[in-house]
């Protein structure tokens, strides 16, 4: 009884930030998405007889008990969904570098979901895997269909998932990543969710939630890629703009993410596009059409403080590997 499965990390076009039900994860608005090439984790998941206890490894390393937990808390839905008892032997690995920054819980989570219900003989539905992901970490349901994704935020755990808009192939549009921080986050995305209400500006973000996911879709729907980014930017900063209100404030950014927010803008003034956004955390993804990939990598490695530039494309959802 043993699967291995890769999963894709995702950038959020139109963000998930605060949950209606936390233990659910349901979300309080609809998100949008695109899957990462570069960016992924393959997990490997084995139910076995003679294990006593669940062993977790991540990254060749036993994780620590309240990662662990996490981890058991959703095999245990798998468990409970197959009908067995058999304790698991999980293998994980994400290919970035550790420590970068970068979200490892929807990859890992939509990783863990597809190998552990294969080894446990479930033959489930995407919409059942992404629906099941989601309750491990919520954007991970975004990692399990293919290419441009858009999670419906429904309002009970059936009508809450994550499909497919449009295949990897559909548009040729990239992420750039720029990683300046290696540190890992004071205050994780679980934790920083919690907080939204805090923020006096969270309704007035929520009050607009809706149309602006209209307006991304259709902005993807005609390939109006200035008008995409336009929406996609000013996502992000509506985002951050909530999570640096809340109480305690959240500050993810730190002087080298502004510098390349306004060197992005530059950029697009000269006529080389593209747009950024960010999420709980300092490194900034620039979103460009393919042709401009190699100006802009060239741009963002002559700056001070880049520790590393990751150029993604369109990525594959959730894969059961052979
Ligand atoms: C800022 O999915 O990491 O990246 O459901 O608590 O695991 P949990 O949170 P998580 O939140 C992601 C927040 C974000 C925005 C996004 O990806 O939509």
């Amino acid at each position: 009884m043993k699967a291995t499965a890769k999963a894709p990390a995702n950038i959020a076009f139109i963000k998930y930030w605060g949950k209606r039900n936390a233990k659910l994860r349901l979300p309080m608005n609809s998100s949008i998405s695109m899957n990462l090439t570069e960016i992924f984790t393959i997990t490997s998941v084995e139910f076995n007889q003679n294990l006593k206890e669940d062993l977790v490894r991540i990254d060749g390393k036993i994780v620590s008990d309240k990662e662990k937990e996490r981890v058991v808390k959703h095999l245990n839905r798998v468990r409970r969904l197959a009908k067995i008892r058999l304790k698991a032997k999980v293998e994980s690995h994400n290919n970035f570098p550790k420590g970068t920054g970068l979200a490892s819980s929807a990859s890992g989570f939509a990783a863990l979901t597809l190998a552990a219900s294969k080894a446990a003989k479930l033959n489930l539905t995407e919409k059942q895997l992404s629906i099941l992901a989601r309750i491990g970490s919520g954007s991970a349901c975004r990692s399990v269909p293919s290419g441009f994704v858009e999670w419906r935020a429904g309002n009970t755990n059936e009508s809450s998932y994550a499909h497919s808009l449009y295949s990897p192939d559909y548009w040729g549009i990239c992420d750039v990543i720029a990683i300046v921080g290696r540190k890992s986050k004071k205050v994780g995305s679980t934790e920083g969710h919690a907080l939204v209400e805090s923020s006096p500006f969270f309704k007035i973000r929520l009050s607009g939630m809706k149309k602006k996911v209209d307006e991304i879709k259709m902005a993807m729907k005609e390939k109006n890629f200035s008008k995409f980014g336009e929406i996609l930017e000013k996502e992000a900063i509506n985002m951050h703009s909530v999570m640096m209100t809340s109480e305690p404030a959240l500050y993810y950014w730190t002087p080298e993410t502004l510098k390349i927010m306004l060197k992005v803008i530059e950029w697009r003034d000269q006529g080389l596009e593209s747009y950024f956004t960010i999420d709980a955390g300092p490194n900034v993804h620039i979103i460009c059409r393919k042709q401009n990939v190699d100006k802009i990598k060239a741009r963002l490695v002559k700056l001070v403080g880049i520790k590393q530039v990751i150029i993604n494309y369109p990525a594959e959802g959730a894969r059961i590997l052979k």
